[in-house]
């Protein structure tokens, strides 16, 4: 009977309710408060999902109705020409790069002038999950890839240092790593007529550099004292020059005309399209194609050089052509190009 007076007395049970309620309704505003911030959290979520999957119903939409515009099936047809061109330059390739890894050029590389790193482009598109890695040999439809990929909205990082080796590329996200070649003899007159030949108005590094070296070393002038117009070197001399300079030097060769094995280190890194400028356009829609634009087209641009040939060359000396051979020997045998020449003098 003591203790029952000994606190609150008969309200007891009645404050007990109180707090009881007062807990339950204060738990609960608690849950509520969760439930609608985990329902806003849903709701984003759901938004997301369906932002998402209409994305996905507009892809395949859009694929649907390539395929209702028979646009695959053109492109297949389109593509089969270039597709056997390119698996037949690839295991021409792999069959070559054999021969060449027991090479000189190959095997003691101190003979030779190295160049000091590959310049081969890592790409990036803003809307593309993938990368592409591009080896841009100049002379090569450079340009004209250059404008392709810009209008491609793709991110051209600059020179990438890290790329000596296959090892070193995530296939997975590079899934089309590709070069482009040309028949050399042409390439080193498009070299020539773009970058040394003489044209009052054309100012260009190659020919302020190299065609100064040439100056002064076949016209006996004082290189540094000579004023840019009057450096004017023949096609001759350019091919003489490259052939004279000793193989160790960097002096005789530049990127517009050094070698594709030196520079895009075809043996080491595994590309898995080569194209070739005398196939361009085809090779180039189905590079785009492979990496998933469709229907872009690739930029085409004819050169000028393949009618020139022969005028340019038939006054070269046949010796100086085998001399240039050996220079560009393993270019001519990985990718499978002719070593006969446009013509030469005896
Ligand atoms: C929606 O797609 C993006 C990008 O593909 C992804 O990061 C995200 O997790 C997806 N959202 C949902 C809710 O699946
Ligand atoms: C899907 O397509 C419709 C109609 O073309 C467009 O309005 C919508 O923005 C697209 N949605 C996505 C997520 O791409
Ligand atoms: C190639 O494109 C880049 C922009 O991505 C530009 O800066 C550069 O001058 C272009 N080069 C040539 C040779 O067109
Ligand atoms: C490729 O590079 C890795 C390191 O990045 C090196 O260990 C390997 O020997 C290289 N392979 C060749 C064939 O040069
Ligand atoms: C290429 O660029 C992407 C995106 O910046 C990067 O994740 C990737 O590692 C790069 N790859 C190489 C081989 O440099
Ligand atoms: C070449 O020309 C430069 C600049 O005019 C001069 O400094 C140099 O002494 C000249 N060299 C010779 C060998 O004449
Ligand atoms: C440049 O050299 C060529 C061949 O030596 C000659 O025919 C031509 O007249 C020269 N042009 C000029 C502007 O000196």
């Amino acid at each position: 009977m003591a203790k029952k007076g000994m606190c609150c007395g008969k309200r007891t049970p009645l404050i007990l309710i109180l707090t009881f309620c007062i807990f339950v309704m204060y738990t609960n505003i608690k849950s509520i408060n969760q439930v609608e911030k985990s329902t806003s959290q849903m709701k984003r979520q759901f938004d997301e999902y369906t932002y998402n999957a209409t994305r996905i119903i507009n892809l395949t939409k859009a694929y649907i109705s390539s395929l209702a515009d028979g646009l695959l099936q053109r492109s297949t047809e389109e593509h089969q020409s270039a597709k056997e061109h390119m698996v037949q330059r690839k295991s021409h390739l792999s069959k070559m790069c054999e021969l060449f890894r027991r090479s000189t050029e190959y095997e003691n590389p101190q003979l030779f002038y190295r160049y000091p790193q590959t310049y081969i482009r890592n790409i990036t598109f803003p809307t593309y999950p993938f990368h592409l890695l591009w080896c841009p040999v100049f002379k090569a439809g450079y340009t004209n890839w250059n404008k392709t990929f810009l209008d491609l909205d793709a991110k051209l990082d600059p020179r990438s240092t890290d790329i000596t080796n296959s090892s070193n590329i995530d296939t997975k996200h590079h899934h089309v790593r590709f070069l482009i070649v040309r028949n050399p003899w042409e390439r080193l007159l498009s070299a020539f007529l773009d970058r040394l030949e003489y044209h009052p108005q054309m100012k260009s590094f190659q020919r302020d550099h190299f065609g100064r070296l040439i100056m002064a070393k076949y016209h006996n002038v004082n290189a540094s004292a000579l004023p840019y117009e009057k450096i004017n070197v023949t096609f001759q001399e350019f091919l003489q020059f490259i052939v004279d300079e000793p193989r160790q030097t960097k002096h005789h060769l530049a990127d517009h005309w050094v070698q594709y094995y030196e520079y895009c280190k075809p043996c080491d890194i595994d590309y898995n399209y080569i194209g070739k400028v005398e196939t361009l356009s085809q090779d180039a829609n189905y590079i785009l194609y492979k990496l998933g634009f469709i229907s872009a087209r690739f930029k085409d641009q004819k050169a000028q050089t393949t009618a020139k040939m022969v005028k340019y060359y038939e006054s070269i000396p046949c010796y100086l052509m085998d001399k240039l051979s050996l220079v560009f020997f393993w270019d001519f045998k990985l990718f499978d190009y002719d070593l006969k020449y446009p013509a030469c003098s005896e």
